[in-house]
């Protein structure tokens, strides 16, 4: 397929809406296309090779659909798939299409919001131990000290609607403690797993008043507005109608239940098998 298209926006499950929306908010003119691989999430406690051909499988679906940008509004894909596939499959598979992550735009600009020079991350098991996040934001602010989290139970937590259950507030602050133990000044803190602001008033309780809570939605729209601008040749391959299409690889009813609580508007997806 050679003709425009929608842009692809990718996650493991309901997460990735939450950049979506901000994408929507940024850039309403331009038609999205979510896939949420609901069937097979959690991606975080998974190991590089699974993640990887899991993300893989995801992408080429998107290419079988015409699109000729995806971003992967997940950080466990990105951190663990996005660079393999940009530098090993792209180049094959399709050398004109592109696929972006959402690290290295948030790394580019976190810095920014810290006064200490202490960052915290709460990101899944297998965004922390990639390190993507201390090594990316060391190439933009090499005076900045990073403290990572993982917190294995959030994303299942979010995934089963369980956001609300008393013993949700057990693993928060646990893992709260736990990230200012190691960095006692952190004044910002990320929420680097897009599944997570989903959950934002319930981490704010554990949180310093005086400590910023970032969500990557914005940032990451924003960068995506910067780069359509700084690829024309790109730009000019998506559609502009303004459109909105959901898929899943679970039940579209349960994805359209959970995801328009999420998304903050109807949703009325598809399933599909990937
Ligand atoms: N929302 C994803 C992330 O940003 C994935 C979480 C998961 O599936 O474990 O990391």
């Amino acid at each position: 397929m050679t003709g425009s298209a929608p842009i692809g926006v990718f996650d493991s499950g309901y997460g990735g809406l939450t950049v979506l929306k901000e994408m929507v908010n940024r850039l309403p003119d331009y038609d999205f296309m979510y896939l949420g691989d609901n069937a097979r999430a959690p991606y975080g406690t998974r190991s590089f090779d699974i993640v990887y051909h899991y993300t893989l499988d995801a992408v080429k679906w998107f290419f079988k659909q015409g699109c000729h940008l995806v971003i992967l509004a997940c950080n466990t894909a990105s951190a663990k798939a996005l660079r393999t596939i940009q530098q090993n499959d792209l180049p094959g598979m399709a050398p004109d299409k592109r696929v972006l992550g959402v690290i290295r735009p948030t790394a580019e600009v976190i810095g920014n919001y810290s006064e200490t020079c202490e960052v915290g991350i709460l990101a899944t098991k297998g965004t922390v131990a990639s390190n993507s996040y201390p090594l990316e934001i060391q190439k933009f602010f090499s005076n900045i000290q990073i403290h990572q989290e993982a917190c294995p139970m959030w994303v299942p937590i979010i995934e089963n609607n369980e956001i609300e259950n008393p013993g949700t507030q057990y693993f928060i602050k646990e893992n709260m403690h736990s990230l200012f133990q190691k960095g006692e000044n952190i004044d910002v803190v990320l929420l680097a797993c897009t599944h997570y602001p989903l959950m934002r008033a319930q981490i704010e309780e554990y949180l310093p008043v005086q400590v910023k809570l970032l969500s990557q939605g914005e940032i990451v729209a924003q960068s995506l507005a910067d780069y359509l601008i700084r690829h024309p040749e790109m730009e000019t391959k998506c559609s502009k109608k303004g459109s909105l299409q959901f898929f899943t690889t679970d039940t579209a009813r349960d994805f359209d239940e959970q995801g328009s609580a999420f998304f903050g508007g109807g949703i009325r997806s598809s399933h599909i098998d990937i």
